[in-house]
């Protein structure tokens, strides 16, 4: 086990500067105090498995209850983090319920380089990704068992043509089941983000997902509470519909750092159906905005770290 120390992201300078000036930008136009809250794990224990050739950070999107938004979220980051310019590879791990392919609007078939024998992952929206869901004929079930889903997991790490990433981005099933298993024991998983709803139950769930990671020795980058409100076109009132306030605590009491809410935004469900992720089709909606943001705090603290 090695400990690694996350410093405060801002250099001497920087620190300097932002004393004269109030407000110093980093390169993705977050502020120096912005980067100091969220990125505030001092000390964290991390595995030390090998990293994949040519992949800079592996983030796992996680949840402990179903239906949170992971995929949804996963996709969004994934093609934000693109438009800015980042080499970013999207993996559904998903094997039973593969919804990326949907997401991103390609169904394309993956092929096999004949050179290498690796897998070629498809291009989408400016972003590499590889699914379940792009080998199987569509609708077909898949019924393995844990064993099978470990060696399918493995080959979308090793046996994918990733090539030079920034970031690989891991969409998980929801739960703590085998996909989760085996990714956090073997994967070279530097961070993980929690993903919950305001409700109680799905809070109840954040802190078996937060166990499952600190056991894996996996740091974990915060949490983000999605589909925390909504507001009313009609007469502009917002809404929390499953309470307010709840995620923030359940985090300062799991002692990760809360990142930010997502709210419930029409748009976002609208374009995950149609295959256009929100970022890209309508990337000035309350819902996108959160995301892009979320995706700038991502990269920033990985970069930090
Ligand atoms: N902020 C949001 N506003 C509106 N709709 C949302 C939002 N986040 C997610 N959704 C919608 O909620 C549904 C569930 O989202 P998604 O499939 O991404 O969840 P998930 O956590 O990946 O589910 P599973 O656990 O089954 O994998 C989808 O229809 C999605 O479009
Ligand atoms: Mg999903
Ligand atoms: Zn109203």
């Amino acid at each position: 086990m090695r400990t690694i120390t996350i410093f405060l992201s801002i250099t001497l300078s920087q620190y300097l500067v932002a004393g004269i000036k109030e407000k110093t930008y980093n390169r993705y136009g977050l502020t120096c105090n912005e980067i100091e809250s969220y990125c505030n794990v001092t000390q964290i224990s991390t595995h030390d498995r090998k990293p994949i050739f040519g992949i800079r950070d592996m983030l796992a999107i996680s949840s402990g209850k179903g239906g949170v938004g992971k995929s949804t979220i996963s996709a969004n980051i994934a093609v934000a983090l693109g438009n800015i310019g980042l080499k970013v590879g999207l993996m559904d791990t998903d094997i039973y319920g593969p919804n990326i392919p949907g997401i991103l609007g390609s169904h394309d078939r993956p092929v096999t380089n004949p050179d290498t024998g690796q897998i070629k992952p498809i291009e989408a929206h400016n972003i590499k990704f590889i699914s379940m869901g792009l080998l199987l004929e569509e609708g077909s079930p898949v019924i393995w068992r844990g064993p099978m889903l470990a060696k399918m997991i493995n080959q979308f790490l090793s046996n994918v043509e990733w090539g030079e990433l920034d970031i690989l981005i891991a969409d998980l099933p929801p739960g703590t089941g085998d996909v989760q298993l085996t990714l956090t024991q073997s994967a070279p998983l530097t961070s993980a983000l929690i993903l919950t709803t305001p409700s109680a139950i799905a809070l109840e769930d954040v802190r078996r997902g937060v166990e499952m990671f600190r056991q894996a020795e996996v740091p974990i980058l915060g949490l983000v509470e999605n589909m925390s409100s909504f507001r009313c076109d009609a007469c502009n009132h917002n809404e929390y519909l499953f309470g307010h306030g709840q995620s923030k605590s359940t985090a300062e009491e799991l002692e990760i750092p809360f990142l930010c809410d997502i709210p419930i935004d029409i748009k976002l469900r609208e374009c995950a159906d149609n295959g256009q992720p929100a970022v890209f089709s309508q990337p000035t909606t309350a819902g996108s905005e959160a995301i892009i943001n979320l995706a700038k705090i991502v990269i920033a603290c990985l970069e930090e770290k």
